[in-house]
């Protein structure tokens, strides 16, 4: 792991974007994304550092880190689309969105367009329950959404 990556600028960067996200409902996986792109992984240092900043336990913070982490390997389209299939978005219907959008985009779940634009990935509970079902694109959370927004969400990528 390259220690030069931990500089005090990086942990500045990430501070301020605590701080903006900081009591937004789903905050996480915005924070996480952004962490992500300053440190190009999220190491457990970064994860404790975000559970103090946005005062959420660890446990939660791992689960959904090691989304990102499993996911870095694969081939990655320029749009993360992230479906969470925990157990609060799943029970209001999150399978069906992810089938919709899988369909739209003629895509399997896992996998990336063939113009490289958009991949679409189950996630685990994105720390957002109350929003369920949760899609994330990218930074930017949907929550309650509806297999009618699909087309509208994703016209704006
Ligand atoms: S189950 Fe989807 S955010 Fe918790």
């Amino acid at each position: 792991m390259p220690a030069s990556v931990f500089t005090q600028e990086n942990f500045a960067r990430l501070d301020l974007v605590i701080a903006q996200h900081k009591g937004e409902q789903g905050a996480l996986m915005p924070v996480l994304y952004e962490a992500k792109k300053i440190f190009g992984f999220i190491s457990i240092d970064i994860q404790e550092r975000i559970s103090k900043g946005l005062d959420i336990p660890l446990s939660e913070i791992y689960g959904v880190a090691s989304f990102y982490s499993t996911f870095s390997d694969k081939q990655k389209g320029e749009n993360i689309i992230a479906v969470c299939l925990g157990t609060a978005c799943y029970v209001k219907g999150s399978q069906k969105i992810i089938d919709k959008i899988s369909k739209k985009l003629n895509i399997e779940v896992g996998d990336t367009t063939s113009d490289g634009k958009f991949s679409l990935v189950p996630a685990r509970c994105v720390g957002a329950c109350s929003l369920a079902p949760v899609v994330t694109i990218n930074a930017d959370v949907y929550g309650k959404a509806k297999l009618d927004d699909i087309d509208s969400i994703l016209s704006n990528y």
